[in-house]
């Protein structure tokens, strides 16, 4: 009787101490990675996964070891953000355990022809805004070919102020889907300067734009944490951090 007593308290104890967490972040005990109408495509998808992960890892230890590439692509942190950078640090953490411990459930869906976010004949993958599903969209097939992270070489990097965009491996495409269902990202717009066109915040200069625009804005955009991923996984003393000098820029 003693000894249960004992037990009950310190489980008080115990609970009491977790700091409860009101963001998105936090874990839900009971989710599940679902894999729908996928046969020969789990197994290379699985492997897609882990250089995912193999990416968000990279970038976790990078939001600290590398301040002005973090600044590059977040921003300095806005006063009273939900997205503060040790946040950020947290959502990739949770990336980087997704097969083993994902924070809330994700349906992977494979032969996506009916679904209408892949219509779009250049569509690799998309997802559901908050989950749960990522659908892996038949142009994923073709594009994968190429763009495997462990076929990329970092001694094939380009010089300073290349674009990153020429290094898109197929694992942060699935990141980029991932963060729109976990972290509820969204894809922002920006007015390119050169143009003044509105486009959607892709790629290397636009995410590099946005985050000089607004740090909120660049903490909620999916590409954003795709691209620092690369950046941060392959050299990132190569990649430029100003969005005016990138080579493929008339001036350069
Ligand atoms: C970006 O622009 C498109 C097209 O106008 C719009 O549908 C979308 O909601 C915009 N995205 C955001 C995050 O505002
Ligand atoms: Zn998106």
């Amino acid at each position: 009787m003693h000894i249960s007593i004992s037990l009950a308290a310190l489980i008080t104890l115990a609970s009491a101490a977790v700091i409860p967490d009101p963001e998105l972040d936090r874990r839900q005990e009971d989710a599940v990675i679902t894999w729908r109408d996928c046969t020969w495509e789990k197994g290379l998808l699985e492997a897609d996964l882990d250089e995912m992960q193999a990416l968000a890892r990279k970038a976790a230890e990078h939001v600290d070891t590398t301040p002005e590439l973090f600044r590059a692509f977040f921003g300095q942190e806005p006063p009273r953000t939900n997205i503060r950078d040790s946040t950020i640090k947290k959502r990739y953490t949770a990336v980087s355990n997704f097969k083993s411990k994902p924070k809330k459930s994700v349906t992977i869906r494979c032969n996506t022809d009916s679904i209408p976010a892949c219509k779009p004949a250049n569509h690799v993958v998309a997802a559901d805004k908050g989950g749960p599903n990522i659908y892996i969209c038949n142009s994923y097939w073709h594009t994968r070919k190429d763009a495997l992270l462990r076929k990329m070489s970092p001694s094939r990097h380009p010089l300073r102020y290349g674009p990153l965009d020429e290094y898109i491996p197929i694992g942060s495409q699935l990141m980029h889907e991932l963060t729109h269902v976990w972290f509820i990202t969204e894809d922002h717009n920006i007015t390119n300067p050169a143009s003044g066109q509105i486009e959607n915040v892709y790629g290397h200069r636009n995410s590099l734009l946005l985050a000089r625009e607004s740090a909120q804005k660049a903490r909620e955009n999916a590409d954003n944490y795709k691209m620092f991923a690369i950046a941060s996984y392959f050299d990132s003393s190569h990649w430029s951090v100003d969005p005016d000098r990138l080579s493929g820029d008339p001036e350069l």
